[in-house]
């Protein structure tokens, strides 16, 4: 018999709760309403009052219903068969849900995350007598193309002794895979364990610094913004800047094991488009799709607060419990503000002091924390495993001035801010080379990526000027800086999402193209008398790049573009004297 309590108060998602015994902070309680069990968790206690934020909507709550306490935090459940599954924040897959109820969660229906009849094969990598800690690999299955490692718990204390292992053959979640012993206490092992979802899990040997590139293959980030993999990133924009495109475009070609999405939209609109889309992509490494390597949390506005609030820390629990395999995982939350929003509701139910625009005092903590669980890490058997977080940030009207803008770029390795004006110039991916930064390192040269940021800068001052004063009124120096900028602009940093070559370019290739303009265009002086003869100079070479588009950023059929494009350089090129 668990400990109980009584409802005292409800004010909409929030119902305090009398009770006798101990409530423990975050742990999850269900609230007894006639058949129904209501899913909630303890956010605050003051004296023998424990407020709980339902996860559910409240209608129809009574004051004097039970409320039974679990003792338990709300958790995950780790294991194979999460690949390929769409999920809402509490891990309730969505796919069961819409056959059982339609489409979304009817209150109070908790499905298993995971099937557990399903048989896995399993390959037992462990001995008898092995000594193994948190985290070690006693065996594995293979879910899709990946081997999925069945780890000691990562809740287990302490050195254990391997008592038994089973052998090779097909198990389901039912059945131990092994016995540990401990003090002379045998513990059994599943292919499932559970992981609360606020507290990063651990079982690691040590942090590393991220070092490595993660090439997304979009150009303006690889080479100018570059994220780490390990790293952490953040796509702010006005609405309908390209946020989202970015995201799957990220995920679509990011050179990384694993993708795990959580989608807080605003309108349930946008999240069905994302569940409509996504697995339907085809995933250009495998040539298969896309979802059997992504797992996707979703939720819109329409879910209670409390699960759109938890969507986020499921989503990087998972992204956590597959680095400890050893893979890259790459962590894309869509869009954070609505996360921000979800504790901003809750906060302001509980009355509590609000800081900037209504957020909690703790929104920077909170954020800085999620941010925090991305890292590279080296495991228990020297293995390296990574999580990348990119969050994208919809400041209302644009404004990146707005308290969660400023809470995130304080903590993130790179700052992709989207614009508007370039958004409406269709001028895509509209990243703003403007204010973005990383600190990440690119693979381009140093000194040539803060050179072409001069270039960009020193272009734009040009064109604010040439609003001012018009053409007549800039020097042709000026003029010809000013086409340059426009030049590496439009044929290297804009990008269309839309086109099977054009919308994603190797390390390799892009390394090449950027030397080439650095080298020959951006470097080089050109005979060119007037403005005039400047404009159509440029203008023909961007036709010249543009006319083979898509070849120029693959090997094949570049060769002919390469030699028409030298020629045309070679007749205009200024002959410098050799002194
Ligand atoms: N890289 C791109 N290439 C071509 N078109 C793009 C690109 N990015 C965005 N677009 C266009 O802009 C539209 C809006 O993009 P998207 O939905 O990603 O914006 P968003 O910032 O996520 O919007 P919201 O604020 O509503 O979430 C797309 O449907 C597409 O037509
Ligand atoms: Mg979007």
């Amino acid at each position: 018999m668990g400990r109980r309590g009584k409802i005292v108060k409800i004010v909409g998602n929030l119902v305090a709760v009398e009770f006798a015994e101990a409530v423990y902070q975050n742990e999850v309680a269900y609230i007894l309403h006639n058949e129904e069990k209501l899913k909630s968790e303890v956010i605050r206690i003051r004296g023998n009052i424990a407020e709980l934020q339902v996860y559910e909507r409240t209608e129809g709550l009574k004051i004097g219903e039970e409320v039974e306490f679990t003792g338990e935090l709300l958790s995950a459940d780790l294991g194979p068969g999460l690949l390929g599954q769409i999920f809402d924040g509490l891990q309730n897959p969505l796919s069961l849900l819409a056959e059982k109820y339609g489409f979304f969660l009817k209150r109070g229906a908790y499905l298993k995350a995971l099937p557990e009849e399903n048989f896995w094969e399993f390959i037992p990598l462990a001995k008898k007598g092995e000594k193994v800690k948190a985290g070690d690999r006693l065996g594995y299955v293979f879910e899709k193309i990946f081997k999925h490692y069945i780890m000691v718990p990562f809740s287990f204390p302490g050195i254990f002794e391997v008592e038994e292992i089973v052998p090779e053959g097909k198990y389901n979640f039912k059945q131990p895979i092994a016995y540990l012993k401990k003090e002379d206490k045998v513990y059994e092992v599943f292919m499932k364990q559970s992981w609360p979802v606020k507290i990063p899990i651990r079982a690691y040997r040590e942090r590393l610094s991220p070092q490595k590139t993660l090439v997304t293959k979009i150009r303006l980030i690889d080479s100018l913004f570059p994220i780490a993999l390990g790293g952490t990133y953040c796509i702010p924009g006005p609405f309908g800047s390209g946020k989202t495109v970015l995201q799957q475009l990220i995920s679509k070609h990011a050179e990384i094991d694993i993708v795990v999405i959580a989608a807080c939209g605003e309108r349930a609109g946008e999240v069905v488009e994302v569940l409509r889309t996504f697995p339907e992509l085809t995933d250009p490494r495998t040539g298969k799709l896309l979802i059997d390597r992504t797992i996707i949390i979703c939720n819109t506005s329409a879910m209670p607060v409390a699960a759109r609030e938890s969507s986020v820390y499921t989503a990087v629990t998972l992204a956590e419990y597959y680095r400890q395999m050893g893979l890259n995982v790459l962590l894309l939350a869509d869009s954070t503000s609505r996360w921000a929003q979800a504790m901003r509701e809750i906060s302001g139910r509980l009355e509590e002091i609000p800081g900037e625009e209504a957020f909690p005092a703790y929104l920077e903590s909170r954020i800085a924390a999620f941010y925090e669980r991305a890292g590279v890490v080296r495991l228990n058997d020297g293995s390296i495993g990574s999580v990348t977080i990119g969050g994208t940030v919809s400041p209302a009207g644009g404004n990146f001035e707005e308290p969660v803008t400023q809470a995130t770029l304080k903590v993130v390795g790179a700052f992709l801010g989207l614009s508007r004006e370039r958004a409406e110039a269709r001028k895509y991916p509209a990243i703003d080379p403007l204010i973005s930064w990383s600190k990440y390192k690119s693979f381009i040269e140093e000194e040539r990526v803060s050179f072409i940021h001069s270039v960009l800068r020193r272009a734009n001052d040009i064109y604010q000027m040439m609003k001012v004063v018009g053409e007549e009124g800039i020097t042709l120096e000026d003029y010809i800086e000013y086409l340059k900028g426009e030049f590496f602009d439009y044929v290297y940093l804009q990008q269309y999402a839309f086109d099977p070559v054009d919308e994603a370019t190797t390390q390799e290739r892009q390394k090449y193209i950027f030397d080439f303009i650095y080298e020959k265009i951006i470097q080089e002086e050109f005979l060119l008398e007037n403005k005039e003869n400047a404009l159509k100079f440029f203008q023909k070479l961007r036709q010249l790049f543009k006319t083979w588009n898509s070849e120029i950023w693959q090997s094949a059929g570049f060769k002919d573009l390469d030699r028409e494009i030298r020629e045309f350089l070679n007749e205009r090129r200024k002959v410098k004297s050799n002194v």
